[in-house]
């Protein structure tokens, strides 16, 4: 919002009038910025529509202790749009303290369409929308066996701490194929330890494979989990100190990874095997109950999962399946009925605003 409201025509000719003069590539002033992505065309797919979600009010409990706002990150994407909506009406259906989450957006276009869509479904949500500038990443996105993975905006997460406020020090960030079953705030509450990630660890998947021979049999790549215990760990769901990210220069060093990905090859898959090469080994685990993925299927097309014993306050369909479709297309999963309860949609009726 605060954003896309210093939008203007000025602005735009102002940004399209330096671009044309500087050739090389700047992202600091906000007309460059709205420049650079009038040049990526807006999709122009229908935008469904959503039943509005009923006010949700802090309790009593939420009182006043000076506690910091909840910030939440997510991607904002049409095609990922109605497990956005149900993302963000679980977490506020499970707050104690709703209106202490603060949404932050990253969208790859300059879409009005996209936020008139939150502001009608969730009239009293607190949130911007920033745009991620994907010239940044374009160029360092090489080919993954899943089409899905090479979009620039699955890249976003690594420079989060860039695009959001400074004086943002902590955020989750959420993938858009997840529904939220308890109260964020106690996931936000972790002693992160001084770590700069925390997430659920998974140390008996193996973690061999998310990296091929070209990177294991080079003792020189190899040698970068030296005197660390790397575990896998999903991606689509991360505590994340953005201070200390960003002190630390994790968006440099996860690039630097995807420069040797694009010489040589050393894995398979998109945004994630470069946060593992700097991450893994390295974070604070919480408990397993904040991310049961793999719902989609494991990347198995109608292959369906069930859930893992234990706990859960947060349910992840990544992989290739998403409820919304197979639902759509009543074929659907036993674990996605779970899903249908955050459903607001509504109909796929053109938006004649914006
Ligand atoms: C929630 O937000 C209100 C208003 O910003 C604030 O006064 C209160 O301390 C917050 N409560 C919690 C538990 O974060
Ligand atoms: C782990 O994966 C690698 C590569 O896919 C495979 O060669 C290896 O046998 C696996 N190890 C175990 C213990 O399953």
């Amino acid at each position: 919002m605060a954003f896309w409201s210093s939008f203007n025509a000025l602005q735009l000719l102002v940004g399209l009038l330096l671009l044309l003069l500087l050739h090389h590539p700047i992202t600091t002033t906000t007309a460059i910025r709205v420049a650079g992505t009038i040049m990526h065309r807006p999709s122009l797919a229908p935008l469904p529509v959503f039943r509005e979600a009923p006010a949700f009010r802090n309790g009593d409990a939420c009182g006043s202790m000076a506690l910091d706002r909840i910030h939440i990150a997510m991607t904002l994407d049409i095609n990922y749009l109605r497990g956005t909506m149900a993302a963000i009406f679980s977490m506020l259906q499970h707050s104690t303290c709703p209106e202490n989450l603060s949404f932050h957006f990253l969208s790859a276009h300059f879409e009005p369409g996209l936020l008139s869509s939150i502001k009608s479904t969730f009239p009293y949500l607190n949130f911007k929308i920033y745009l991620f500038d994907s010239s940044r990443v374009r160029g360092k996105i090489s080919k993954s066996i899943r089409q899905a993975l090479d979009q620039p905006l699955n890249y976003a997460r690594i420079y989060l701490a860039d695009i959001i406020p400074e004086d943002v020090r902590r955020v989750i960030y959420l993938d858009s194929d997840l529904v939220v079953v308890d109260d964020i705030a106690k996931l936000w509450d972790v002693d992160m330890e001084e770590k700069v990630l925390a997430a659920p660890e998974y140390c008996h998947a193996n973690f061999t494979q998310y990296f091929n021979n070209a990177f294991w049999l080079d003792p020189d790549l190899a040698k970068v989990f030296e005197g660390r215990n790397p575990c896998y760990f999903n991606t689509g769901l991360m505590v994340m100190d953005v201070d200390k990210w960003r002190k630390g220069g994790y968006t440099q060093k996860v690039e630097k990874w995807m420069e040797v990905q694009k010489q040589r090859r050393i894995y398979h898959l998109g945004s994630l095997p470069p946060i593992l090469l700097v991450l893994a080994g390295n974070i604070k685990a919480v408990d397993h109950r904040w991310n049961q993925h793999g719902l989609g299927g494991d990347n198995i097309e109608g292959r369906c999962r069930s859930l893992h014993p234990g706990p859960i306050s947060l349910l992840h369909w990544s992989g290739k399946g998403k409820p919304w479709l197979r639902n759509d297309a009543r074929k659907p999963c036993p674990i996605d009925h779970l899903w249908v309860p955050y459903d607001l949609y509504r109909s796929s009726r053109h938006s004649l605003e914006g």
